[in-house]
């Protein structure tokens, strides 16, 4: 089969900029990217990128293709792909410099006054283990562009040390002027990963967690798990709660589809009502009966992503409960950090879905396109979180007259940032309105309420939820309160 393929050409010596070149070549069904390569390489010889075992073990060809960082030896080749560098310092062509990147991991020192590590400790520190150290985390990490943060590897690799009884003393200082409290907890690392080795949540939520038990846990961060603890709630209530103004069940105007559960997060319930019962006008028309359990609390996860969980099962069990009681089977959240937690950190007796894919499973009712151009915000924790891109945009594409894309970046509210390290949660918020501009849509639109506070601080265009989006594709005025 024929494949053309467009890669990234810089020579340092000669060029300004990367340039793009195209080739097509003959290749055999299930080629991978570096089978092209390493035949366009016979062409031409000039051709700069790494490999080295074929075999998806020592991670030195890591590239972008079509724009996701993969390694060229396992990823298969598709006509029309575009090979680029990783988001690193370039070399020449698709070779960038590692060296910094590597030297920063902080490595293991085994100690002859240590225990040996139990059976249990090699299987905790297993999962750590496998990194081949691409750094395609450390391309994407927003945290890396705003901060002086080490990066995911480097926390995997702090976790990894934490576990091991032969490591002497304690690193957890260490970790924390390495940028510990940086991290968005936005999971790209996790997602670009071609070992699926999950950073955020199997290292630096625990070295958080190592980090609370010292005291060291951010001032503004106890603050959160105090309220939550007091309250039940990780923000104050507003004038109008949510959960004061709905009843337990909502009907639908007409035949009943379908029934879920709402858990509406601490977010929708305190700080954007509005939002919530523009959804439950949504359900009325799709034909979704929403049953609102009023004993449920925060999900827990502005303590899990901040590493404070002593609590943490109580909480679990109170939402668990509260759905359970009530014989609910689907369970829908708005809230993308909700939907992540309680998909991601909980083991339900119940399916959790986004809303988003509970209305593209329903469909929707009948809608007139708002005359307006239209991008989308990725929540972080929709799409790296739940692994939903397609939903909201089928849906945001039916509801507006014209829909533009946007590189999916973190906003940088998420981890804790927003009320931990306000100025790198604004320098993220920058970047993202130079995204918003660079559209030149007249409102962003999103799902979760964080990225929708945190953007609307950073943009000059108005922020809208999908939710009220679709309330004025029905007609309707939005929620006022
Ligand atoms: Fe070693 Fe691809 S060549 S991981």
């Amino acid at each position: 089969m024929n494949i053309t393929v467009t890669i990234s050409r810089f020579n340092p010596d000669t060029d300004e900029e990367p340039r793009m070149e195209s080739w097509t070549v003959e290749m055999e069904e299930g080629a991978r990217v570096l089978h092209v390569l390493d035949k366009i390489h016979t062409l031409d010889p000039t051709l700069a990128y790494r490999s080295s075992c074929h075999a998806g073990q020592c991670g030195s060809c890591a590239v972008r293709v079509n724009g996701e960082p993969a390694l060229a030896c396992t990823k298969e080749a598709s006509d029309g792909m575009v090979i680029e560098p990783l988001n690193l310092p370039v070399i020449k062509d698709l070779m960038v410099d590692l060296v910094p990147g590597i030297n920063a991991i902080p490595r293991f020192h085994s100690s002859e006054c240590g225990t040996l590590p139990t059976l249990e400790d090699v299987s905790k520190i297993k999962p750590l283990r496998d990194c081949i150290e691409c750094l395609s985390c450390v391309s994407v990490c927003p945290a890396m562009r705003v901060t002086d943060f080490l990066g995911p590897t480097s926390m995997r690799s702090q976790m990894r040390i934490a576990l091991d009884p032969r490591e002497p003393g304690n690193r957890i200082r260490e970790a924390i002027t390495q940028g510990l409290f940086t991290c968005t907890s936005c999971n790209r690392c996790w997602r670009v990963c071609p070992k699926n080795i999950e950073t955020p949540g199997k290292a630096i939520e625990k070295l958080r967690e190592i980090a609370n038990r010292e005291g060291l846990t951010l001032p503004r961060h106890q603050e959160v798990a105090e309220l939550v603890r007091t309250t039940g709630r990780s923000v104050e209530s507003g004038k109008h709660t949510f959960l004061d103004l709905v009843d337990e069940v909502i009907e639908p105007y007409g035949e009943v589809k379908r029934e879920v559960g709402f858990f509406c997060g601490c977010m929708f319930n305190a700080r954007l009502p509005e939002r919530a019962m523009d959804m439950l006008e949504v359900m009325r028309h799709a034909g979704i009966r929403v049953i609102i359990p009023k004993t449920q609390v925060c999900c827990g996860s502005p303590l899990i992503r901040t590493g404070q969980t002593s609590f943490i099962d109580e909480l679990k069990d109170k939402n668990i409960r509260a759905f359970q009681e009530r014989g609910i089977t689907t369970v829908m959240t708005m809230c993308a950090g909700c939907g992540a937690t309680l998909k991601n950190d909980y083991d339900t007796p119940f399916e959790v879905k986004d809303v988003s894919e509970i209305l593209s499973e329903t469909g929707l009712p009948p809608l007139t396109k708002v005359p307006i151009t239209a991008t989308y915000h990725d929540p972080c924790h929709l799409k790296n979180g739940q692994q939903i891109t397609r939903e909201p945009r089928e849906i945001l594409v039916t509801a507006v007259d014209k829909f533009v894309e946007m590189p999916a970046y973190c906003c940088g509210s998420g981890g804790g940032v927003r009320s931990g390290m306000p100025d790198e949660a604004a320098a993220l918020g920058e970047l993202r309105r130079a995204e918003i501009n660079k559209t030149g849509a007249d409102v962003v639109v999103t799902i979760c309420p964080f990225c929708e506070y945190h953007i609307q601080e950073h943009s000059d265009r108005p922020v809208k939820n999908l939710m009220t989006v679709l309330v004025e594709a029905l007609g309707k005025k939005p929620t006022e309160l």
